[in-house]
């Protein structure tokens, strides 16, 4: 009997091809997931990578619960005509503490994984005010309200919490200190954005974000969020490891 008649034995009995579909996906699922139990961890370290600061993490929130996603990837992919536009391509690092991250894939507005500091605070609030203000053609919708609204920050530790729940390496300290950090960082002239740069590293710039110093609006979070993006690695000096370094 060929090889080909044994083949045919399959094709005929229903129940014998789904045994014998289960055998191969079995074996492919095996090689695939069995090594994730004895790899330390799939994501290379990469120097600069942080947890956000709580106002970052609220402005997060603001960007999923409006659904700037459904518009808007972050994850710029490695191929050339991305790398030109947008910069270097986005590293899993950069996504570790994004829980769930927003990688996504529709594109109606532009890749943000390296929007910060591309414009200043002021034309992310123009643009989130009216985006056909200083994009005429733009088909974005507008988000005024944002610089109105007060934002909520009341549940900030439990928020963190939760983070770290999932894997964010949250300090004891940096959750008592959440709701002064939040604050110092929207304000220019606060005296513990010594402590929030301390926690968080020497590159975060307090200031006004909105533009309107009597109150921290949900503007103030989301442009913190968005002047972020992408800012974390100094790609100056980064250099991907070779395999063989990653055990
Ligand atoms: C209906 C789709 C849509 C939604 C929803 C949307 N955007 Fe956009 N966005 C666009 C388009 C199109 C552009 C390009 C034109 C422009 O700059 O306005 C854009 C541009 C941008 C830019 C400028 C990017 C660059 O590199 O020039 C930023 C920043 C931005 N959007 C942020 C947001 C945020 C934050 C939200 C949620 C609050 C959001 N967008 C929601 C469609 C959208």
């Amino acid at each position: 009997m060929s090889l080909w008649k044994h083949h045919a034995k399959f094709e005929r009995h229903s129940l014998l091809l789904i045994i014998g579909i289960v055998v191969v996906v079995s074996i492919g699922g095996l090689v695939e997931i069995a090594p994730l139990f004895w790899l330390q961890s799939t994501i290379e370290k990469v120097e600069g990578v942080r947890p956000y600061t709580p106002l970052e993490l609220t402005g997060r929130d603001i960007y999923v619960r409006e659904g700037c996603y459904l518009c808007h990837s972050q994850m710029v992919r490695p191929l050339r005509d991305e790398v030109e536009r947008y910069g270097h391509y986005s590293l899993a690092a950069e996504s570790m503490y994004d829980h769930p991250f927003q990688w996504g894939s529709k594109r109606t507005g532009p890749d943000l994984a390296r929007v910060g500091g591309k414009y200043s605070d002021s034309w992310h609030r123009d643009h989130l005010i009216d985006p056909r203000s200083v994009v005429p053609e733009s088909v974005m919708p507008p988000y005024k309200f944002l610089a109105e609204k007060e934002l909520d920050y009341s549940d900030i530790v439990d928020r963190m919490k939760a983070q770290h729940t999932v894997g964010v390496p949250y300090t004891a300290d940096m959750i008592t200190n959440a709701k002064k950090d939040l604050e110092a960082q929207a304000d220019p002239f606060s005296t513990d954005a010594v402590g929030l740069r301390a926690r968080y590293g020497e590159k975060i710039v307090n200031r006004d974000f909105d533009g309107d110093p009597n109150k921290i609006t949900e503007m103030d979070a989301l442009v913190a969020y968005l002047q972020m993006l992408g800012t974390m690695v100094d790609f100056k000096s980064y250099k991907a490891q070779s395999p063989e370094n990653q055990r």
